[in-house]
């Protein structure tokens, strides 16, 4: 079954044909950074404008590199939510009335639930089936959450940020320092040869401050980025200069170590309290290579099997809107077709 996906939900124009949820025929992905980095992060009128002139474009890149054409597909899917409602809503009227011209089915997926899924676009990856209940870390530029994976269609929250993603938190440390944006991938590359140790930023929401606690999820399980990114513009603010050289790379180096703690401090929390087959992170951040490393040394110290996304899936593209969406075809639990879009929108049980 082939699928063309199609995602706009903030700056990243996307559509994509999978084959049986996982043979990923074309990637076709239009990249807004240059158009917001002069405003250090995404505006969403232009990053719809943009959505709007380049879409049709992206589309019939996706089905050129495909080999494939409208007629010859056999769904659409498509991002409802959550996301810019006005980015949203650009790549889900159009996948709606390519559906109704072509009388084909149409699938609505949840972004982060997109996200998740990045992990088995790759032939050898495991079937689903073999790998939950899977624990699962999506950390992004617009969220940074826990989430059990009982099985495809039935997933629990566990935790989330309450304030800051990760991403953002790394998007508005690079804007401090001057480095540009988007910032993790230029902290990365700052914090290379820096001292990790250099600095201590707190790991948020430690043990020490058991204020009230308001919010539904298990704090033990709940991050927050935004005392991090407050302690890195008081210590630059102190220096009576612009750090730069070694300064600067131990700066990165610390603030880039305190977010992958206090994300690997909760992953850890969360598979002793839940015995899960598995681990999988996905999302922009999982990118980044110190992450990569702790979660690969918690998969040997645990022994739970860890699964990364391949760094092609891991920043906002529409194969996994696909391959999402071929899951709950294939099990029969695709719903229905959304009738709006859901900036909103909350990772739920589809049974
Ligand atoms: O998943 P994504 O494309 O967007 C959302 O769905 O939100 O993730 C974008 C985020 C940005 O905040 C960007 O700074 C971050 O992913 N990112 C990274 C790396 N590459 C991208 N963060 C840390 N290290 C990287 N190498």
């Amino acid at each position: 079954m082939k699928i063309l996906g199609i995602e706009t939900s903030c700056d990243e124009t996307a559509a994509a044909v999978v084959e049986n949820g996982r043979t990923v025929l074309s990637n076709a992905v239009y990249s807004q950074i240059a158009k917001h980095r002069p405003y250090g992060g995404v505006v969403p009128e232009i990053a719809s404008r943009n959505h709007v002139k380049k879409l049709p474009g992206i589309i019939e890149e996706a089905l050129k590199d495909a080999g494939e054409t409208y007629e010859s597909i056999d769904a659409l899917a498509v991002t409802y939510g959550p996301g810019l409602a006005s980015s949203l809503l650009i790549g889900f009227t159009a996948a709606k009335t390519l559906a109704l011209r072509l009388g084909k089915p149409l699938i609505g997926v949840n972004h982060h639930e997109g996200h998740l899924h990045s992990i088995f676009m790759k032939p050898d990856a495991p079937a689903p089936e073999d790998v939950f209940p899977m624990l699962g870390l999506l950390v992004s530029g617009g969220d940074s959450s826990l989430v059990l994976m009982r099985e495809t269609g039935k997933y629990e929250l566990l935790g989330s940020t309450i304030d800051d993603a990760a991403g953002e938190a790394l998007d508005k440390a690079a804007a401090v320092l001057n480095l540009g944006y988007p910032g993790g991938p230029i902290i990365q590359k700052t914090a290379e040869g820096g001292n990790p140790d250099a600095i201590r930023f707190p790991r948020g929401l430690d043990q020490s401050d058991r204020g009230k606690w308001i919010y539904k999820y298990d704090r033990d399980l709940c991050f927050s980025f935004s005392g991090l990114k407050t302690s890195l513009l008081t210590h630059v603010k102190n220096l009576d200069h612009t750090p730069e050289g070694d300064e600067l790379r131990d700066i990165s180096a610390s603030y880039q170590e305190a977010i992958c703690d206090a994300l690997i401090i909760r992953v850890e929390r969360a598979l002793e309290k839940f015995p899960v087959k598995s681990f999988a992170c996905a999302g922009g951040v999982s990118m980044n290579k110190v992450l990569r490393e702790k979660l690969v040394k918690l998969s040997e110290a645990t022994g739970v099997p860890l699964l990364l996304c391949p760094p092609a899936y891991c920043t906002d593209n529409a194969a996994m809107i696909a391959g999402a969406a071929y899951e709950k075809v294939r099990l029969g639990l695709r719903g229905a077709e959304p009738g709006d879009v859901n900036p909103n929108l909350r990772l739920a049980d589809w049974v």
